[in-house]
């Protein structure tokens, strides 16, 4: 089959790979009929995230057709799904308390020791996130082997086309838990710094928690310009100083709440991010955290931080004072997507929920190379990229 495989830090290609097959009997295969490059992804793209091998399939969000099933899967060959990009057992200690991006038994044993030494606890297995999350090969492909199959697909009703439900594989729920996470209270103004596809859910889940006031930060004006459609307020970081305006914003008293939809590649120029930048390039310390230490700053005493951005190793010149002298909650995490994907589907079904306003670019899977370029150089108008194995290029 076709897949999209990392080779290097830019350097991802489309290749002929082997079939995936059926190991376990609660394994499924999908034949994929959409799948779409994540933030995420651009961890692994620029060699940020460790754990990576020539030749490993990326892609956490897919959706396609079951073609095939082991003898204890629960699917059936024809349905359509949806696949979360955590993949969980649902039977271990932490997916019974629905905790499922903790899952115990997703991550071989063999795979488990890196995580579990930077961690203190392996993490638990991911669709193409690297051997760190157990090496699974990922959807960014024909097809695709979903382990516990039994567990996390989630069957799709075949009125709804892949652009309305294929992110509840990842960012639609991503976004809600963050908002989640940054408990939120009717009259809360709420700040999100980012507003790529994870921080513009954030800002619907926001609202439709019943946030007063949604204030989203980014430096790219057509990304700021569909949060402000969403109905935030925006803040653009080149023009603006950012914790001063927040201030200015709630009468010097700070946000309420603070979400995080950035992570470990931050961009700007402040010093910390200059000096993170240099070590992140040279692999002496693994995380840009400035924009979880502005929000850690901008957060009103006894406010709540929400952190879905990625960081995957050590920071430094972390404001730790801040944190504790201020009471401040923080709750972070992969996002436990099997919690969230019914009431999610069904807020898509009602009309409730709007995805489809994200993709700006639909490109066959052969074009993969040039979609993960584009969204990482492009980001201001390349806002997400979804990618279709069999489709024809244009002409
Ligand atoms: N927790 C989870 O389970 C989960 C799931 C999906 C994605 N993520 C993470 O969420 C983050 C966002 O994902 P995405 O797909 O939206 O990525 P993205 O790269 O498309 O968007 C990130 C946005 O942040 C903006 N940004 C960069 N520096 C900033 C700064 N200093 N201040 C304000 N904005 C800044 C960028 O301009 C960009 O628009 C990534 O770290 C991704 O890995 C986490
Ligand atoms: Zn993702
Ligand atoms: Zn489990």
């Amino acid at each position: 089959m076709r897949a999209l495989t990392w080779h290097g830090t830019k350097d991802v290609r489309v290749e002929t790979v082997d079939d995936p097959e059926i190991v376990n009997p609660r394994d499924a295969i999908i034949k994929v009929s959409s799948t779409a490059i994540c933030g995420s992804d651009l961890h692994l793209y620029d060699g940020v995230i460790p754990g990576m091998m020539a030749g490993d399939v990326l892609g956490h969000e897919f959706m396609g057709e079951v073609v095939e099933t082991g003898p204890a899967s629960t699917l059936q060959k024809g349905q359509r799904v949806v696949v979360p990009f955590t993949i969980s057992c649902g039977g271990c200690f932490h997916c019974r308390i629905e905790q499922y991006s903790a899952c115990e038994n997703s991550n071989p044993v063999e795979k488990q020791d890196a995580s579990a030494t930077l961690y203190g606890h392996p993490m638990a297995g991911l669709f193409g996130y690297s051997h760190m999350t157990g090496g699974y090969s990922g959807g960014q492909a024909e097809y695709v082997r979903v382990p516990f199959s039994d567990v996390g697909p989630i069957v799709v009703p075949d009125h709804l086309e892949d652009e309305k439900v294929l992110f509840l594989s990842d960012i639609l729920p991503t976004g809600w838990m963050a908002a989640e996470n940054a408990e939120i209270q009717p009259d809360d103004t709420v700040a999100v710094w980012g507003c790529g596809p994870v921080g513009l859910f954030a800002v619907q889940a926001a609202l439709a928690m019943g946030a007063a006031r949604v204030i989203a930060i980014d430096h790219y004006p057509h990304r700021l310009e569909l949060a402000h459609k969403l109905g935030a307020e925006t803040i653009n970081f080149r023009e603006t100083h950012v914790r001063e305006a927040l201030l200015e914003m709630t009468g010097g008293i700070g946000v309420d709440a603070a979400i995080d939809a950035v992570g470990m590649e931050a961009h700007g120029f402040a010093i910390d991010n200059m000096i993170d930048v240099v070590k992140q390039k040279v692999g002496i310390g693994a995380d840009r955290a400035s924009v979880f230490k502005q929000a850690l700053l901008a957060v009103r005493p006894g406010g709540r931080l929400s952190v879905p951005g990625v960081y995957g190793g050590m920071t430094d010149k972390f404001p730790l004072g801040a944190l504790m002298e201020k009471g401040i909650t923080v709750r972070a995490g992969q996002t436990h997507v099997q919690r969230y994907t019914d009431r999610l589907l069904a807020m898509i079904e009602e009309g409730v929920l709007d995805t489809t306003f994200l993709i700006s670019h639909t490109l066959p899977l052969e074009e993969g190379p040039r979609g993960y370029r584009c969204f990482r150089e492009e980001q201001n108008t390349w806002t997400k990229v979804v990618l279709k194995p069999g489709m024809e290029p244009e002409q």
